[in-house]
């Protein structure tokens, strides 16, 4: 496309939402919405390789999804139980699998997924997927100023010395560069508690497709019109 005018974005970031609603269209339960949407997510991680998208991080689930009911939270981490293992197993498209959100609150199985999933694709060089369990952006932002306020009264940090960058270095996403591109399925335009200091200069894109039904050409579609939005980040170009 000849009027694009940046490149592809590094970091792609997803508010995965819409299932509970593809499942009511359909007749069936919302925990039925939640698989498909598990097999889309797959998928996507593949194209996003494919395409070659260096970081893709997704909601999975919020901190303020507890409120659900009983029922709808076990079937979800059940699911994410279930899903990891696969997710582990992309040998060969060598993803780097990262995990950001409060454990303590997960289960042990799922805990112990999630740790041997980093372990076991640390040193892979491909893509790096991260993905947000039990992850409120307040709270990761509130985690990062705990451990600031840790190494300046262990005397290891003064005040001043706390920079933006060094911030950000705080944050569970400690390696990963910021949001280019967020994007937010199911038709609602709002950020519900994702990424909210690493989004500070991302182009955010709504769609109305569910997520149960956003493919590769859903997810190109975005990037192209990513491709052509002038970032400016303040400046007068
Ligand atoms: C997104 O789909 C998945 C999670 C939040 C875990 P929803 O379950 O929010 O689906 P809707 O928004 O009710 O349709
Ligand atoms: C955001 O979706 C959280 C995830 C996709 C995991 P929600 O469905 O929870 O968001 P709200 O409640 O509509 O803001
Ligand atoms: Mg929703």
């Amino acid at each position: 496309m000849s009027n694009n005018v940046n490149a592809l974005p590094r970091h792609v970031a997803f508010i995965m939402d819409g299932n509970g609603r593809w499942a009511k269209k359909r007749g069936l339960p919302r925990t039925a919405g939640h698989r498909e949407g598990a097999k889309v997510l797959r998928r996507l991680i593949r194209d996003l390789s494919d395409i070659g998208i260096e970081y893709a991080t997704f909601y999975a689930f919020s901190t303020e999804n507890w409120k659900r009911s009983d029922e709808e939270v076990s079937a979800l981490m059940k699911l994410l139980e279930e899903n990891l293992d696969d997710l582990v197993n992309y040998e060969n498209e060598n993803i780097r699998l990262r995990f950001i959100g409060g454990r303590e609150r997960l289960s042990p199985l799922l805990c112990e997924k999630m740790q041997k999933g980093e372990d076991k694709s640390r040193d892979r060089t491909g893509m790096t997927v991260t993905i947000a369990i039990n992850y409120g952006g307040r709270d990761d932002i509130v985690r990062a100023a705990k451990k600031s306020a840790e190494l300046i009264s262990e005397g290891y940090l003064k005040p001043d010395d706390l920079t933006e960058d060094l911030f950000t270095s705080m944050l569970q996403t400690e390696d990963i560069p910021p949001v280019d591109l967020m994007i937010r399925t199911g038709g609602e335009i709002r950020i519900s508690n994702f990424l909210i200091w690493q989004i500070s200069y991302a182009e955010l894109y709504f769609t109305d497709t569910l997520w149960c039904d956003f493919g590769k050409k859903d997810l190109e579609k975005a990037i192209d019109e990513y491709m052509t939005r002038n970032r400016r980040y303040g400046d007068a170009r």
